[in-house]
């Protein structure tokens, strides 16, 4: 939508705008910024100039004190009056712009977890980053599989919340491309570097929720095609560990789990399987059937020293999947074997 109204530029704190919404609500907020402004060092000026000239002197004698005004009591009623309803109504123009995604918008499902984002799309791929095409209107379905989150991106001035038990969206047009950004540009004016802008939780939702970041990648027009339709491919020639170390990256278990050995949030996966470790339930043999119920059942055994804040991935893995991530903490095992015993958490 566009504004009728000149806009004050942008300044450097100002991630540059790269959404169609974007510079409009950026034009209601500088204008609202310089009318508060304005008054502000009005009111300021006026009181300092009052102060000064008539402050209490020895021998002055006050010889007129107004009381009442009605010219300049209805100036200061009607004046501000206008200008809270003019803000007012392009507040609700922009609101209801921003309420109601275009028909026909390309349709993204977005899941919230503790601490990732998943992104999927109609062909059915998931990715942990959102990629979109440039100049399509984009409209996000965000859902929540625990607690509060917020998905914020701020260089197309966007950001809702995403709760649990239902479905909230949001809908944005973008307009530059993420692709050809040049490494050496600022990334804190852009909001983006080569890799896309920064996607952000912006609702605490505990202990990682800091690290609860993605990136929008924003495709040249005809190029996001041929991004979906690559990581749709799934590569025959690929072993099962290779799989289950994209679905690690992929799937927001890189988020909690290690694979070099260092315990996060959650127990590194290096060394892990085969092993014995103790659980709130006793000794378990980190065998497939643990590791199994271990993703979607998380709370049936937590591990000692951990806190058990694991989300279930029921029916979002799939067996192959799950499969591909025991292979992987095989994998990741046997090479632990050929290197000192570092893993131990
Ligand atoms: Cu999710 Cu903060």
């Amino acid at each position: 939508m566009q504004i009728p109204l000149a806009s004050f530029g942008t300044f450097d704190q100002f991630r540059d705008a790269a959404s169609t919404g974007a510079a409009a609500i950026d034009t209601l907020y500088f204008w609202i910024l310089g009318i508060c402004a304005f008054f502000f060092f009005l009111i300021v000026a006026v009181l300092v100039a009052f102060i000064a000239r008539y402050y209490a002197r020895p021998g002055h004698v006050e010889q007129h004190t107004p009381h009442h005004d009605n010219r300049l009591e209805a100036l200061w009623s009607i004046i501000p009056s206008f200008i809270v309803v003019a803000l007012f109504w392009y507040g609700v123009l922009f609101y209801l712009d921003l309420r109601t995604p275009p028909e026909n918008a390309y349709e993204i499902q977005v899941v919230a977890k503790k601490w990732n984002w998943s992104f999927m799309y109609p062909n059915g791929v998931v990715d942990p980053n959102l990629h979109v095409p440039a100049d399509r209107d984009v409209r996000l379905v965000m859902s929540s599989d625990d607690v509060l989150h917020s998905l914020y991106v701020p260089a197309f001035r966007v950001k809702m919340d995403v709760v649990p038990g239902r479905y909230s969206e949001l809908w944005f047009n973008a307009t530059t491309p993420t692709e050809s950004f040049d490494p050496a540009i600022d990334p804190s004016t852009t909001g983006a570097d080569e890799n896309g802008y920064d996607l952000f939780c912006t609702e605490y939702c505990g202990q990682g929720h800091s690290a609860m970041i993605a990136k929008v990648v924003v495709h040249k027009s005809g190029t996001f095609e041929t991004w979906l339709a690559e990581a749709a491919r799934i590569d025959p020639t690929s072993s099962p560990a290779e799989l289950g170390e994209k679905i690690w990256k992929q799937r927001g278990c890189s988020q909690c789990h290690s694979v070099d050995g260092k315990a996060s949030t959650g127990p590194t996966w290096q060394g892990t399987y085969g092993t014995e470790q103790k659980t709130d339930k006793g000794t378990v043999k980190v065998d497939e059937n643990y590791i199994r119920e271990s993703i979607l059942n998380p709370m049936a055994q937590i591990r000692d020293g951990f806190k058990g804040v694991m989300p279930s991935y029921q029916g979002q893995l799939k067996d192959a999947e799950i499969a591909a991530v025991i292979y992987y903490m095989k994998k990741l095992s046997a090479e632990a074997d050929s290197v000192p015993a570092t893993w131990e958490d």
